[in-house]
């Protein structure tokens, strides 16, 4: 659940906006910033700071990829599915990762280290095929990187939040 500091900086970062629910995504954020994924419960109290129906909540948080409703490895790599990527040989980038890792997109390796997920696209097409490792664009990626790339990403702090209570900004 997310605690009283987070959800004063949620009314607090409402007032920036001239209309409160424009403060919904950055305030997604912060909330899993806190919880490291958006459960339920923190849904709720989301719905609650913005006098809205939850359902609205919850279909915002899986719509969106940078959104998690399941908790997620400390390092996250989404794998864009979409056309540059697909046409450059995305899938079989995808199928290589995940048999590396032994696990499906969607899933988290049993140690809690990675969480593959295929998304939509990533807006980084001139990079195809790419990955977002955690809040780094990685591409073209071919086949023999992806070692090298997972030794790099277990150095870094995980994936980052793009707003949070202190105000820093990734990315
Ligand atoms: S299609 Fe992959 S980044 Fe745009």
């Amino acid at each position: 659940m997310l605690s009283q500091k987070t959800i004063e900086a949620i009314l607090e970062l409402q007032k920036s906006y001239p209309e409160k629910r424009s403060a919904l995504i950055p305030a997604l954020h912060l909330a899993q910033n806190e919880v490291g994924f958006l459960p339920p419960g923190v849904q709720a109290q989301i719905a609650e700071a913005f006098d809205i129906d939850q359902t609205e909540v919850h279909a915002i948080v899986t719509f969106y990829d940078m959104f998690y409703d399941k908790p997620v490895g400390k390092h996250v790599i989404h794998v864009c599915k979409n056309l540059s990527c697909m046409l450059r040989g995305c899938d079989r980038l995808l199928t290589s990762l995940c048999s590396k890792l032994q696990i499906k997109p969607g899933e988290t390796t049993a140690d809690g280290q990675f969480t593959i997920i295929a998304s939509e696209c990533l807006a980084a097409c001139d990079r195809a095929p790419m990955m977002l490792v955690d809040d780094a664009v990685v591409g073209p990626v071919q086949e023999a990187d992806l070692d090298q790339i997972l030794v790099e990403a277990k150095k870094g702090p995980g994936h980052p939040s793009p707003v949070t209570l202190e105000g820093g900004s990734h990315g």
